[in-house]
């Protein structure tokens, strides 16, 4: 067995947002290493394509990460078909309204950030509090480059992805002293349905206009796709990121640095 082999085997990892696009990835990326591998998605999730990777050890879940609820349940189920968890990726998440924000709705504010937001709180608690037994395992928070940043239409999308990098540093302050660190990924742009319908929603007429601008105005002239984000979940639920805690990894091709 090779050292890489032996850190990953066995490892027990949750991902939340799990069906598709880059949770779907992450999915394919840690069951590739041989962890045994818990999916979330909501009820009536298309699980075809995540099960395909489910070599090692699969469970798949479904609830709602908003609900205190669910989250209980679901870390009873893992804990009952696993009875560890190493990695937990809080990735699920919504983009909501596209909307100025004096026209944006309030309803809608709230939904957006009782799954952004909330569900990466819950996360971070129910998470927190089975890692600490064990004193080790590390929490990986998908925020965006939106966190990092302003722009217009997505007053909530935004906000939320603000507060997961502010929850992961206070996380990681009180996690890391377990044991357990603490991390958020931003990417920018990515090729996933979410992307697809963000810009659907922008632009119905025209979407290929907005598909252009948004590629050309980065250096690499691409999107990222979603490996290339679990690549960078990869690295911080590893070893060798031993000492990366509380920070946040920007996966934007650059940008940000225009
Ligand atoms: N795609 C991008 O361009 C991009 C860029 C930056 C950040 N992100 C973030 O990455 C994460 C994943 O995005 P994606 O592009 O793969 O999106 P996606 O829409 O393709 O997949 C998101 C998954 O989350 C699930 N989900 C939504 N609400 C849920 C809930 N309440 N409970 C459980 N599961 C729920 C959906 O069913 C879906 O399977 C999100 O947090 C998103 O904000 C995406």
């Amino acid at each position: 067995m090779n050292p890489v082999d032996d850190e990953w085997t066995d490892r027990v990892v949750l991902v939340t947002g799990a069906a598709r696009g880059i949770g779907l990835a992450v999915v394919r990326s840690f069951a590739q290493l041989g962890c045994c591998v818990a999916g979330w998605d909501l009820p009536g999730s298309d699980w075809s394509e995540a099960q395909k990777t489910s070599g090692h050890g699969w469970l798949a879940i479904e609830g709602d990460v908003s609900q205190a609820s669910d989250w209980e349940r679901v870390m009873a189920q893992v804990r009952e078909r696993f009875g560890r968890l190493d990695v937990l990726v809080n990735n699920a998440g919504i983009s909501g309204l596209i909307a100025p924000v004096a026209r944006y709705d309030d309803a809608e504010f709230d939904r957006v950030i009782a799954i952004n937001l909330r569900g990466v709180y819950l996360g971070l608690k129910h998470g927190g509090q089975w890692m600490s037994e064990r004193r080790t395992g590390s929490i990986i928070n998908i925020s965006s480059n939106a966190g990092l940043g302003g722009g217009q239409f997505t007053v909530a999308y935004t906000a939320s992805k603000h507060a997961v990098l502010g929850m992961t540093k206070v996380a990681g302050s009180e996690l890391g002293r377990k044991g357990i660190r603490v991390n958020a990924v931003c990417p920018s742009p990515t090729d996933t349905a979410m992307i697809e319908e963000l810009i659907q929603a922008q632009s119905p007429n025209d979407p290929e206009r907005v598909h252009r601008y948004m590629t050309q105005n980065n250096p690499m002239a691409r999107y990222a796709n979603p490996e290339e984000i679990a690549n960078a979940v990869r690295f911080l639920a590893s070893d060798a990121a031993s000492y990366v805690n509380g920070t946040s990894l920007l996966v934007d091709g650059g940008l940000s640095v225009g």
